[in-house]
């Protein structure tokens, strides 16, 4: 099972989820296997390490951020990852008009795995103090644990 998380810039929300799903994937469902990365729509910080607020803040909760760096979606990622997390609107539409009609199905909104129905987007945290990146991480835990409940629960037994 491969997942790619998808934002905007790849230096705040979606590095962020690409590191609490492995933690949380390698303690609760290893037999899983599951494998996460994370891209931009954009090229704005391509190359880039994860914004230093969004490091402090994933630090301070167990999340190590500072390896990653920013790349863009391309091509090729749609057909290499089983599902692709959207953090917000803007980003499923942009990745909707990059996508091969047989790769639609695998494109949803990350927080359609969150036990909040009325909230489905991880807010863009990029222009907000510091509260907006400890409110990014409360939704990014909460949804990483939908989604591997979700995922343990369709497992096949073995
Ligand atoms: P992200 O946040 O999409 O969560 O990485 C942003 C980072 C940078 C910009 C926008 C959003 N920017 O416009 O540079």
């Amino acid at each position: 099972m491969k997942v790619l998380f998808v934002c905007l810039g790849n230096i705040c929300r979606s590095p962020t989820a690409e590191a609490v799903l492995r933690k949380l994937a390698a303690a609760e469902a290893p037999e899983l296997g599951i494998q996460v990365d994370s891209a931009g729509t954009s090229n704005y910080h391509s190359g880039a390490s994860p914004d230093a607020r969004s490091q402090a803040a994933a630090r301070r909760r167990g999340y190590e951020l500072s390896a990653l760096r920013a790349r863009q979606v391309r091509p090729a990622d749609f057909q290499d990852f089983d599902l692709i997390l959207a953090m917000d609107r803007r980003n499923l539409a942009d990745l909707e008009g990059l996508a091969p009609a047989a790769a639609r199905g695998k494109l949803k909104l990350f927080l359609e795995f969150g036990a909040d129905s009325s909230t489905l987007e991880v807010p863009d945290p990029y222009e907000d103090g510091a509260a907006g990146f400890e409110h990014v991480l409360d939704l990014i835990e909460g949804a990483a644990h939908g989604l591997l409940r979700q995922l343990k629960a369709s497992e096949p037994a073995a």
